[in-house]
């Protein structure tokens, strides 16, 4: 084989650095703050490097039995000897001079580390910050000698509550998967589990007194007949909080209440409005069965399981939800109204404030405080409450105001489970859970948490939407918001998560992508055809794919090509040098009004824009995700679009993409007209559909291609006009019964 230059030089500089490493110190790995996420407040680098060469002496705290053998373990799997004669020393100690319960002091010297805190999870946190600072390899086994430069760490989180909610109602996840995301906490040091265990489609907690919560409420029957579900058992639950105490991670529970409550009463449908039975729900939304308020027997129910629960849980604080609970069946329920009026309550919301309260002073009967999604502000400040900001940050400054402790975790900045258009890392990243106004109290913000709801995640999904996000918002809470919003923060950010996703790779972690991996565009091409071509967005995406319909071909991100007809473009994502597995699907549709003309009798929703004015020729369909940018939609209102073919042509097919997910208020149309016209002021009619009289009427969210072939005979037409007929308010049967409905359209396809 011919050797170039080039490789020839390269190969003369290896063997120089070979050479070199035969000596002292210098080619050893490396460690140091390359890879360290969350960034520490302060390091300041020293002289005089540590070197390891396959042992370390531990020198030990006491009291430290649970996180000694976590420590251990760790060193153990990467290799490292614990040797009392080893010459480099790791000393945990115990020190009152550093203040603050997760604080830590750590320095490296030549002749070894310590970590010192006035706590046990200050030394752990430390421990935490030292295991990152060790060459990467070592999460998979250390090289035989490395090098970690002297320095000097101090360090505290700039927030107290630094949690995950995972939502293990939606999907059940195994219990070594819920061992795995504590482990993962531990990593970014964060300090809270924030355990969603009852839902509307599954109670996953064992109770004793109530074994129908289980037997009953932890199964539902999936639209394919399949059952999934499944539940901890006590010793379970035990387990897990003894693993995360073992890392210094809070277990909270969430037992819901009023609202979310289906699963409970499929199981004891006595504790309901109406007492009529249910099934445990297979569908995603919010429910308008919920706890009676006016039953008192729902009381003593949710004690008996609270009595549990409070048992299993060392926690102070305790979940209570109260989020999403419609007021409907209080309203028309005869005991709850009974209720309001023994209460002296005005109106349904201070009725949830009262049922709230009822229950917060039970658990403080019990030493426990309770937390509540921000919607328990809405009939009053429960006495004693934290409040979980969700719906933005308004209920954050509202529950500060009032002089309440909160938590915030706003749809924003930090919803896992939305997509990554709605949410990139960089979004996650730019979050600050403490603006200016929420800085002077009298509440407090203590922190927040990365919300995870698995509605759209089984087991397998939850990693890749949890992380790299979830690391982000670790530095944003770690660190603080006057770090983490400094002009050059994320782009700091972005060197160390380089080196951070070697350590994940090495715990086995499927973290997903840090932004959408591609963007369709789509332009007029030559002959009548629609042009596409994928681009590659975000750090590191590659992509190669296929285009399905006719004339179908290879694609390349950033290659166009020309599309005729229907199909799909599929890409599969590659990431970092490698294929992911993962693939993405763009619908298209190369038709004869693409690109031309158009005219709307409406503005788009700002939300639903589906791209812009000339979203409905732009050859782009809609997915099986209304939120995925190709819909475009109005509430309330019909939808009339004009398209001008620019001369006139025979028409033979018409069609249109509607979406149908009528929780989300999103209706089928109550009909679609295609009219044709010459001169654009005569017209004739095409053809006509009811979608409602022919489609079977379903839940589930889907698109709909509504296409019609136009009569044979039809006279020419320049101008197509379709008009779609909004579906009216909310059927009586709806849990908005008589809001206006939504309409949503991808296309105004001409053959
Ligand atoms: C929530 O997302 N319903 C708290
Ligand atoms: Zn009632």
């Amino acid at each position: 084989m011919k050797r170039s230059r080039i490789s020839f030089l390269v190969a003369c500089l290896s063997l120089a650095v070979v050479m070199v490493s035969c000596g002292p110190d210098v080619a050893l790995p490396k460690g140091g703050v390359e890879g360290l996420i969350p960034m520490p407040q302060s390091v300041a680098m020293g002289s005089g490097d540590l070197e390891c060469h396959g042992s370390l002496h531990v020198i030990w705290p006491e009291d430290w039995e649970a996180e000694q053998d976590v420590v251990s373990r760790w060193l153990e799997n990467a290799g490292i000897a614990m040797d009392p004669q080893s010459p480099s020393t790791i000393r945990f100690s115990r020190t009152e001079d550093v203040e603050g319960a997760e604080a830590y002091r750590l320095n490296v010297e030549s002749r070894g580390v310590v970590v010192e805190a006035a706590t046990g999870a200050g030394l752990f946190r430390g421990w935490m910050t030292l295991r990152k600072m060790l060459p990467v390899e070592c999460e998979s086994g250390c090289p035989e000698g490395f090098v970690l430069p002297a320095m000097s760490v101090v360090d505290a989180p700039f927030f107290e509550h630094r949690g995950l909610l995972l939502d293990g109602c939606r999907h059940f996840q195994d219990l070594d998967f819920v061992k795995k995301q504590v482990d993962l906490l531990a990593l970014h040091g964060m300090n809270v589990l924030h355990w969603h265990l009852t839902e509307d489609q599954g109670w996953r907690i064992e109770i004793k007194a109530l074994p129908r919560l289980t037997s009953v409420g932890a199964w539902r029957e999936e639209a394919d007949g399949t059952r999934h579900g499944g539940y901890y058992s006590q010793e379970e639950i035990r387990e897990v909080v003894a693993y995360a105490a073992a890392r210094h991670i809070e277990v909270i529970p969430e037992i819901e209440m009023p609202g979310h409550s289906s699963a409970a009463l499929a199981a004891y449908p006595e504790l309901g409005c109406t007492g009529l039975p249910l099934e445990v729900p297979a569908r995603w939304g919010v429910f308008k069965d919920i706890y009676c308020a006016g039953n008192d027997s729902t009381f003593g129910f949710l004690e008996a399981v609270l009595d549990e629960v409070v048992e299993l849980f060392p926690s102070p604080r305790i979940h209570i939800g109260g989020d999403e609970a419609p007021k409907v069946r209080w309203s028309s329920c005869k005991k709850c109204q009974r209720r309001m009026a023994q209460e002296g309550l005005q109106d349904e919301e201070e009725l949830q404030r009262w049922f709230i309260e009822r229950m917060g002073q039970y658990l403080a009967s019990k030493g426990k405080t309770i937390i509540g999604w921000d919607e328990i502000l809405e009939g009053g400040l429960p006495e004693g409450a934290a409040v979980q900001s969700w719906r933005g940050m308004g209920g954050a400054a509202e529950a500060v105001h009032l002089g309440a402790d909160v938590i915030v975790s706003p749809t924003s900045h930090c919803y896992l489970d939305y997509p990554l258009r709605s949410t990139d890392l960089e979004e996650a990243y730019s979050f600050n859970p403490l603006p200016d106004s929420l800085s002077h109290g009298p509440g407090r913000i203590l922190g927040g948490e990365g919300n995870m709801w698995t509605e759209h995640a089984p087991q397998e999904l939850v990693e890749s939407k949890v992380y790299p996000r979830l690391t982000a918002l670790s530095e944003v809470y770690w660190s603080g918001p006057n770090r983490t919003t400094q002009p050059k923060a994320y782009t700091d950010f972005l060197a160390r998560l380089d080196a951070h996703y070697v350590r994940l790779d090495a715990m086995d972690v499927d973290y997903g992508l840090e932004s959408p991996p591609f963007a369709l565009e789509t332009a007029a091409g030559a002959n009548g055809a629609l042009s596409a071509e994928v681009i590659a967005l975000g750090r590191g995406v590659t992509g190669r794919g296929l285009w399905t319909g006719t004339d179908a071909d290879s694609v390349s991100s950033g290659v166009s090509f020309e599309v005729r007809g229907p199909g799909e473009v599929v890409m599969e994502v590659g990431r970092r040098g490698k294929w992911t597995g993962q693939q993405v699907a763009f619908p298209l549709d190369g038709h004869d009004a693409a690109f031309k003309p158009l005219m709307l009798s409406y503005a788009p929703s700002p939300w639903y824009t589906g791209g812009g004015n000339g979203a409905l020729v732009d050859g782009k369909l809609g997915s099986s995700d209304f939120r995925d940018g190709a819909w475009q939609a109005q509430q309330g209102v019909d939808m009339t679009a004009t398209v001008d073919l620019g001369a006139p042509q025979t028409i033979e097919e018409v069609a249109t993409g509607v979406y149908l997910y009528q929780d989300a208020w999103i209706f089928l149309p109550a009909s679609v007209l295609w009219e044709g016209s010459e001169d654009g002021k005569q017209w004739s009619t095409l053809a006509r559909i009811a979608p409602g009289d022919v489609l079977a009427r379903d839940d589930r969210q889907q698109r709909m291609s509504l296409k019609a072939v136009v009569r044979p005979g039809a006279p020419q037409a320049q101008f197509v006009r379709m008009t779609v007929t909004n579906a009216g308010p909310c059927p009586d049967w709806h849990a908005a019964a008589g809001s206006e409905s939504w309409l949503f359209l991808d296309e105004i396809t001409v053959r």
